[in-house]
């Protein structure tokens, strides 16, 4: 592959003459990965726990190259100036690209957030940092002016009235079943079909059935690692606990064979970070979420190492259809893609060791898995990440779409990335 001055792929083959060489011996090449679900808790979060400054050093060293930040921060990204003021304040700071989410909260700043904003997100139900969502006789009215704005718009769907009234949850099982899959089906009645032009894609969909629907609505959608791997018994403290919950076993085995099949379009970690002080309060007011942004990739590279997942499965799923959704020259080993690569050793294998993370929270749910970490990341050219550590400067860079005329649907079913 030879790489431009402009830091793009020129071209894909064997090169022989160039300025400046690299051969990474045994080494696979790889497009890095767009993440479509952060909280990277920028502005308004405590810097020891996460920051866009540390968020992104974790992307890096993950392999992921982009990622989607979310807006229920402190103060939310509701208006421009907040959107405006977060971007000034990547700027400098950020060891990778981001793309900035809003949310649609306030009908008289839409406008505006739709010329300055990368996405928006819709919150269904009250989570983090949201207390108000949108009364249910809004949301027609809501997603049609969405549509009419151009933006790609990720839902967080879980219908509130289907949740259990009254009920203690006193651990992942009781979560479950207070949040039940119930509420996810019933916020996918209320969302399809979308309006036609509306860019919809689902956030953290945790059902088999759920996949099934929005396969055949055509609709783009996310699945988390920790819905494909944990199970409302792999933790029973409150580090499990996450909204929507993790399911039973039999539903994440369920999901993990559609993820296996081709059948989900997107990985998305949904990183949201907590301290080990709040994840230790009684779980009833202990805080929904979990990192993720940095052990994503690597997890999943060791599972394609284990022959359990199809190495096109997992790059066409973290790499190259989330960056196409936002419209984004990544993903791809391909002539006019940006040069942001990773080089993985399939037999650097390493046991997640919260103290060998980047994360400043401290904790994993994913402690002691097998994990593979690329050892080398690219930015436009530039080696970003070398021998598993950050070695770049913070000149990630704030994206918006571009998305060009007849673009592939997100949920097409070939799983084969462009290129070698
Ligand atoms: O578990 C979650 N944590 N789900 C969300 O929807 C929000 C997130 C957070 O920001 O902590
Ligand atoms: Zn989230």
């Amino acid at each position: 592959m030879a790489i431009g001055a402009s830091g793009r792929i020129v071209s894909v083959g064997k090169v022989r003459t160039a300025r400046r060489r690299r051969d990474v011996g045994d080494s696979v090449i790889l497009p890095a990965a767009t993440d479509l679900h952060v909280h990277l808790r920028d502005p308004g979060g405590d810097p020891a726990v996460e920051s866009l400054a540390s968020g992104t050093v974790e992307a890096a060293r993950g392999g992921v190259t982009l990622v989607g930040d979310m807006p229920n921060t402190n103060p939310a990204v509701a208006d421009v100036d907040v959107l405006e003021e977060k971007a000034r304040s990547a700027h400098g700071r950020a060891a990778v690209d981001l793309l900035l989410f809003a949310v649609p909260s306030r009908p008289g700043a839409l406008d505006r957030l739709a010329r300055t904003a990368g996405a928006f997100k819709l919150y269904l139900s009250p989570t983090t940092g949201i207390d108000r969502v949108p009364l249910r006789a809004e949301l027609p009215g809501l997603l049609s002016r969405l549509s009419q704005l151009g933006l790609p718009l990720t839902v967080h769907a879980e219908a509130a009235e289907e949740f259990r009234p009254g009920f203690i949850p006193r651990d992942p099982v009781g979560w479950n079943a207070a949040r039940p899959t119930a509420a996810e089906g019933a916020a996918l009645d209320r969302l399809l079909p979308p309006p036609a032009a509306l860019r919809l894609h689902i956030a953290h969909v945790t059902t088999a059935a759920s996949a099934a629907r929005l396969r055949s609505a055509g609709t783009s959608f996310e699945a988390t690692p920790h819905h494909l791997l944990l199970s409302e018994r792999s933790g029973l403290d409150s580090r499990f606990k996450v909204n929507p919950p993790l399911r039973s076993e039999a539903e994440r085995q369920s999901l993990w064979e559609a993820y296996r099949r081709g059948e989900i379009p997107c990985l998305a970690s949904d990183h949201a970070p907590h301290s080990l002080s709040a994840k230790e309060l009684p779980f009833e007011t202990a805080p929904s979420g979990m990192p993720g942004v940095e052990t994503m990739l690597p997890i999943f590279l060791d599972r394609v190492r284990s022959g359990e997942l199809d190495l096109g499965t997992l790059i066409a799923t973290a790499c190259d259809r989330p960056a196409r959704w936002v419209g984004q020259p990544l993903g791809r080993i391909a002539p006019g893609h940006r040069a942001n690569l990773l080089v993985v050793d399939f037999k650097r294998r390493t046991r997640l060791d919260p103290r060998r993370l980047a994360a400043p929270c401290g904790w994993t749910a994913f402690e002691g898995w097998e994990a593979i970490f690329p050892w080398e990341h690219y930015r436009d050219g530039e080696r970003i990440v070398e021998d598993g550590e950050y070695v770049g400067r913070p000149t990630g860079a704030v994206v918006r779409p571009e998305f060009a005329p007849g673009e592939g649907s997100p949920t097409e079913t070939d799983t084969e990335p462009a290129g070698p």
